[in-house]
């Protein structure tokens, strides 16, 4: 699942094709028609289901046509790698321990919207990424990876989400792994 540009998707799909990650992507799911996330798909050969949430009436009916999707295509796991909307709990029940989801912030350190803004207006020396498991309360699953990066002076939001987003392209597999192996999703070949 992914809104904007797509960095993390296509690093999980080079993952998998790298053989770095266990898995495969085999769809993607945008909310904003001809995102960078979507034109990455389309030359990476992924399928690409858009699911405009301008079009669905509440939360919870777009998170139904999402649970739908993914039923029909028959996933595993389901990623949220730059999804930037809030999900419900139709989405989170239908996938427990196995919808995973990036955020730019050390958790449990500046959860919701803007966290490098958040970082930033703070002041910490310290910043990076999670990637956790979805419960309902946001940004709030267990943690099953992170990594730290400097915030240095003269930093903008540019620079140090550059930084941050270098560190989410590897945890992000490591993450999905890592969840696989919790559920017994993976087998070795035979
Ligand atoms: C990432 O920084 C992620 O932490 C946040 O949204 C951003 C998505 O970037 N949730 P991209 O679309 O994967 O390039």
């Amino acid at each position: 699942m992914a809104s904007g540009n797509g960095s993390n998707f296509e690093a999980l799909v080079e993952a998998g094709a790298r053989q770095l990650l266990p898995a495969q992507v085999v769809s993607l799911v945008v909310n904003n028609p001809g995102c960078g996330a979507s034109q990455r798909a389309e030359r990476l050969g992924i399928g690409v289901t858009c699911l405009n949430h301008r079009s669905f009436a509440s939360r919870d009916s777009l998170d139904g046509a999402l649970v739908d999707h993914f039923q029909a295509v028959g996933v595993d796991l389901v990623v949220m790698a730059g999804w930037m909307r809030i999900v419900t709990s139709r989405l989170i029940r239908a996938y427990p321990e196995r919808l995973v989801n990036i955020h730019p912030s050390l958790l449990p350190s500046f959860r919701g919207v803007d966290a490098i803004g958040q970082a930033l207006a703070a002041g910490v020396r310290l910043s990076g990424c999670t990637a956790h498991l979805v419960s309902e309360e946001v940004d709030a699953g267990r943690i099953l990876a992170q990594a730290a990066v400097p915030v240095v002076p003269g930093d903008n939001h540019a620079t140090l989400a550059r930084r941050i987003q270098a560190q989410e392209h590897r945890i992000l597999p490591l993450a999905v792994g890592l969840a696989a192996e919790r559920l017994g999703l993976l087998h070795s070949q035979p």
